[in-house]
């Protein structure tokens, strides 16, 4: 998840149990700086092959596989046809067999429930190793019910493993492991890595704490601790005074203060 899915977020998600992470969406031309030590699968959102090509060039052994996103609904994806609204096959297949041509990762694809999910499956069977479905449509955003027939459908008609993403949690997670080869856990897991031991029956509990050792040890912006201090809150008691007084928080103390770290 962009924003989410930072390094330091990462590491404790793996830690807690995850099988695997993923990267927020990333433009290979974008100048933001990428920190990718604990071998993550990249998640690319481009059009542009040459630039996708040089990315993976320069960044293929850092990782441990490479992810296309064809499912974000974002007015930013709107405007540069971009994610969800990509529907050109013709442009789909030339940027995914670039892909495939410059790694032997793992590969895989993200979608959304579309009238040309099926087209793309077809394609993806070609090249890559994984597709991921989140089956709501682009209009859908976010909310209102994920599609579950439709996922299940598009298992029934694949060759590839099928990864499933749509409000995965504590309660359905077994159900859905057993419809799907994987279930991928988005916010569910936010500010609450440790949802990850629970699935996995560990005893291990993570706290904000556990976040920042290591997002300082990656000189994580204070901007993001802080916004990773908000999410933390998630589930406790006086969540709404905490994030209150986190909201003015301008320094590191700050924060280690209403969270009681010395
Ligand atoms: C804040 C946020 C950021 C997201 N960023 C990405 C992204 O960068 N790439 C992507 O494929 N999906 C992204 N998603 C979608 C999730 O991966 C997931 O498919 C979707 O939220 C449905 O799963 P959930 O109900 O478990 O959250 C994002 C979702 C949220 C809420």
């Amino acid at each position: 998840m962009l924003e989410i899915n930072d390094i330091a977020f990462r590491i404790l998600c793996k830690k807690a149990g995850a099988g695997g992470v993923y990267t927020g969406m990333i433009n290979p031309l974008s100048k933001k700086k990428v920190i990718l030590d604990d071998k993550p699968i990249v998640q690319l959102f481009s059009k542009d092959t040459n630039g996708i090509k040089y990315f993976i060039k320069k960044y293929d052994k850092k990782v441990s596989g490479w992810d296309f996103n064809l499912g974000c609904p974002s007015d930013v994806a709107e405007k540069l046809a971009f994610g969800a609204y990509l529907s050109d096959l013709k442009m789909i297949e030339k940027i995914i067999k670039e892909i495939r041509k410059n790694t032997k990762k793992f590969f895989s694809i993200k979608i959304r429930k579309s009238s040309f999910s099926f087209h793309i499956l077809r394609i993806a069977e070609k090249y890559c190793d994984a597709l991921a479905i989140h089956p709501r449509t682009k209009e859908q955003g976010y909310s209102g019910k994920a599609d579950l027939k439709f996922a299940l459908e598009l298992k029934k008609k694949s060759k590839l493993p099928i990864i499933y993403s749509g409000d995965v949690n504590e309660k359905n997670a077994k159900d859905l492991s057993e419809k799907f080869d994987f279930i991928m856990i988005g916010r569910e897991a936010i500010g609450n890595p440790n949802i990850f031991s629970k699935m996995t029956n560990s005893k291990k509990n993570f706290s904000f704490e556990d976040y920042l050792k290591i997002a300082l040890k990656y000189n994580l912006h204070f901007s993001q601790i802080k916004f990773q201090a908000m999410k933390f809150t998630k589930g406790m008691k006086n969540a709404k005074k905490i994030r209150e007084k986190l909201l003015l928080a301008k320094k590191l103390e700050q924060i280690e203060k209403v969270y009681n770290i010395f």
